[in-house]
């Protein structure tokens, strides 16, 4: 019997490009992180730019996007940490999992996947217990 593929091999558009660009080490983003817009690929226009603060460090946003994807894209993959000291980062993006939490503008437990960002907010990546 001759040999038969079993699957058919799956083409499709390629590599998908990488939507934020790598700081100066690879994987890791500078902080502040350095970022490639979308939308100078797509034509669409971005709104200006803005600074939040996380943690005491200035990360540039866009507002109106989400906290927890403002975060990301800032190289920033664990937002919080568990009693237990593990790391925990964003899971569902949709408010369900609460992975998420931080606190902003000094309000506790706020799901950065739920937050749009704003200039100037205050974000602290503890909890207070
Ligand atoms: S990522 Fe699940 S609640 Fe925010």
């Amino acid at each position: 019997m001759p040999d038969t593929p079993t699957s058919t091999p799956v083409s499709g558009p390629g590599p998908t490009p990488a939507l934020h660009q790598a700081g100066p080490a690879a994987g890791v983003p500078a902080p502040g992180g350095t970022r490639v817009p979308l939308a100078t690929r797509t034509g669409m226009e971005l709104p200006v730019p803005v600074t939040i603060d996380v943690d005491g460090v200035p990360v540039t946003a866009y507002p109106g996007e989400s906290l927890a994807s403002a975060l990301l894209a800032a190289g920033q993959r664990a937002v919080r940490t568990t009693t237990s000291g593990v790391r925990r980062a964003p899971y569902c993006n949709m408010g369900v999992c609460f992975e998420c939490v931080v606190t902003v503008d000094g309000v506790p437990y706020q799901r950065t996947c739920l937050v749009r960002v704003t200039a100037g907010m205050r974000v602290r990546t503890s909890v207070p217990r």
